[in-house]
């Protein structure tokens, strides 16, 4: 959750959110802001809510049953976004991302994290994982990106991209 910088009134979004618990990481930090998580599965939803049940009773968390193609709006516009080991799922990932992109301030920052679960899958699968990311967010209009790797077996790619000012 560092890779975000998340301040404690930040807005964020996290799409693809399965059972919450990064949502549960950002409303610890995100203390006097709003964590939207939004998941097409409804399993996965119900166990994000019964996991963030009091951040969600104090209106700090909201979970969404929705598929990244028909985002929730009206809780915008979002500081940060954030979708880990999802993108490779989503139809039209690069049109999903620029969608993300328009519901961040300008200047708002998503992070993206793959880390590659095939079979056999070593530091250079996640380093190609990475470059793919990095273009994909380059076309849907991120800028500045940044590449980390994540120091997992195999490492997890993230990417960081910002909205234009
Ligand atoms: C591998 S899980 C990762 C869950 C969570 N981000 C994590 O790291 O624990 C992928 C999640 O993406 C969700 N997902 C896949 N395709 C989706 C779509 N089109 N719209 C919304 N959620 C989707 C799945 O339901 C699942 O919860």
């Amino acid at each position: 959750m560092g890779l975000l910088d998340i301040q404690p009134a930040d807005r964020v979004i996290e799409v693809g959110c399965g059972p919450g618990v990064a949502v549960a990481a950002l409303a610890t930090r995100a203390t006097r802001g709003r964590i939207v998580g939004v998941d097409h599965s409804a399993v996965m939803i119900r166990q994000a809510r019964r996991r963030n049940r009091a951040a969600v009773r104090a209106g700090r968390v909201r979970l969404v049953h929705a598929s990244v193609q028909n985002l929730p709006v009206g809780d915008g516009p979002f500081d940060a976004a954030l979708a880990v080991n999802t993108v490779g799922m989503w139809p039209e990932p690069t049109a999903r991302i620029r969608e993300i992109g328009r519901m961040l301030r300008p200047g708002g920052r998503f992070a993206v994290l793959s880390q590659p679960r095939c079979p056999g899958a070593t530091a250079a699968t996640s380093a190609t994982a990475a470059e793919t990311l990095a273009e994909t967010l380059t076309d849907a209009g991120f800028e500045r990106l940044r590449i980390e790797m994540l120091d997992l077996d195999p490492p997890a790619a993230c990417v960081i991209g910002y909205t234009p000012l």
